[in-house]
C-alpha cells in the first residue's frame, strides 16, 4: 500500500499542524511505504516572494525531519522536483469538468469574499491530483478540510479510466483524527491565516508570551475552574499523560490555582515534549546539505515510479513514449 500526503510550505509549522497531520505521518511512515512531499508548487498560489519561498520549503523538509520522518522508510521530496506532476496535471485537466472545480471550496469561497481568484487557485485540486494518481497512491491522509480534493481526485481517475480504459489507481482518503482539533491562542482554530498559531520551534521567550496571551475567561485565582471549556487545558491536553491532565483538571475544579499558573505548567509541557526534535533540529540547521540530499535522493526514488506512470497514460491516451 502506498501512502501520499503533501504540505504546503507557506510558514513556519505550528501546533495544530503538528498534532493535526504531521505526527499521522510520521506514525504512517512505519507500516506503509510512505511518500510526503513539500507542494512548493501550490504554494506559488499564495506565497509571492521567492526568497520567502525558498526558505520555507527548505524549513518544512528541516523541520519533519526534526520531529521524526526517517528517510530511510519514507520518500521526502519536493512536488516541484517532479515535472512529470504538471504535465499528468495538464492531461487531467482535459477530463474535468468546470462545474467540478467551481464547486471546490478553496475558489468558492475566494469568489464569495469578493478577491481576485486566479487560474493556479482554480485548477489546485488538479495539480492535487497529479500530485497523488502520479504515484498510484492508495491512501492518502488529510485533514477534513481536503477530503473534497480526494473526491475531485477520483472523479478525475474515473474519467479518465473510462475514456482510455484502466490506467489509474483510485485513491481513498483517510481522514485524519479530528480530535486533534488544535486551539490558538484566541480559542479559532489555530491556522496562519488567522494569526494565532505558536509554532512548534519558536524561540523560548516568543513562545512563553505567546503561551501568556492564549485567551481564558477572567474568573479570580480562588474561583473553581472548568477546565474542558478552557483553551489552555486544551492545549496542556496534547503534551500530558493522562495522569497529568486528570490532575490538572483536579487543580481546575478546586479552585485557588490561576491561569498564569496554569499556562506556565503548559508552556513547560510543550517545551519538554519538543525537546528533542528541537536538539535535532539544531544539528539538521548547521548541516542543510544533508537536508538537501535527502530531498534529492527522496526525488530521484519519486520520479522513478512517476516516470513509469505517466508513460503509462501517455500510451494510453495517444501521445505515447517520449522521443527524447
Ligand atoms: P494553516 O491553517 O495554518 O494554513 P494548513 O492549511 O497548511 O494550515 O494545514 C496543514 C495541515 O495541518 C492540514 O492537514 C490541516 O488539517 C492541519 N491543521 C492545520 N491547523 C490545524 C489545527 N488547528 N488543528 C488540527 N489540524 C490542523
Ligand atoms: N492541499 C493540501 C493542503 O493544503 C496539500 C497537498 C497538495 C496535498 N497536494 C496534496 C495533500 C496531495 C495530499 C495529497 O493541506
Amino acid at each position: 500500500m502506498r501512502v501520499l500526503s503533501g504540505i504546503q510550505p507557506t510558514g513556519r509549522f505550528h501546533w495544530g499542524n503538528y498534532f493535526g497531520a504531521i505526527r499521522q505521518y510520521i506514525a504512517l511512515q512505519e507500516h506503509d511505504q510512505a511518500f510526503y512531499f513539500i507542494a512548493d508548487l501550490h504554494a506559488l498560489t499564495t506565497v509571492r516572494d521567492a526568497n520567502l519561498l525558498e526558505e520555507y520549503t527548505l524549513e518544512a523538509a528541516i523541520d519533519l525531519l526534526a520531529l521524526g520522518l526517517n528517510p530511510d522508510h519514507a520518500t521526502l521530496f519536493r512536488q516541484s522536483d517532479i515535472p512529470e506532476v504538471t504535465e499528468l496535471m495538464w492531461i487531467l485537466l482535459t477530463a474535468t469538468p468546470m462545474s467540478l472545480l467551481e464547486k471546490c471550496h478553496a475558489y468558492k469561497d475566494k469568489i464569495a469574499k469578493g478577491l481576485p481568484a486566479d487560474a493556479g487557485l482554480f485548477s489546485y485540486p488538479v495539480l492535487m491530483a497529479a500530485d497523488i494518481l502520479l504515484y498510484d497512491s492508495h491512501i492518502v491522509p488529510v485533514g477534513h478540510d481536503q477530503v473534497q480534493h480526494i473526491e475531485v481526485t477520483r472523479d478525475v481517475a474515473q474519467k479518465i479510466n473510462l475514456h482510455y480504459g484502466d490506467v489509474l489507481v483510485l485513491p481513498e482518503a483517510r481522514v485524519l483524527d479530528d480530535a486533534a482539533k488544535v486551539p490558538g491562542v484566541d480559542g479559532e482554530k489555530m491556522s496562519k491565516s488567522y494569526g494565532n498559531v505558536i509554532e512548534i520551534f519558536e524561540a523560548a521567550k516568543p513562545m512563553r508570551k505567546k503561551i501568556m496571551s492564549i485567551k481564558t475567561d477572567s474568573q479570580p485565582v480562588e474561583a473553581a475552574k472548568t477546565p474542558e471549556t478552557c483553551n489552555v487545558f486544551q492545549m496542556y491536553r496534547l503534551f500530558s499523560t493522562s495522569d497529568e491532565q486528570i490532575e490538572l483538571a483536579q487543580r481546575y475544579r478546586a479552585g485557588g490555582m490561576g491561569y498564569g499558573e496554569a499556562k506556565q505548567l503548559l508552556y513547560d509541557a510543550a517545551w519538554k515534549y519538543f525537546e528533542p526534535a528541537r536538539e535535532r533540529r539544531e544539528g539538521l540547521v548547521k548541516d542543510k546539505q544533508t537536508v538537501r540530499d535527502i530531498l534529492k535522493t527522496g526525488a530521484e526514488r519519486a520520479r522513478l515510479k512517476g516516470q513509469e506512470v505517466l508513460d503509462r497514460v501517455r500510451s494510453a491516451c495517444g501521445l505515447g513514449k517520449k522521443l527524447v
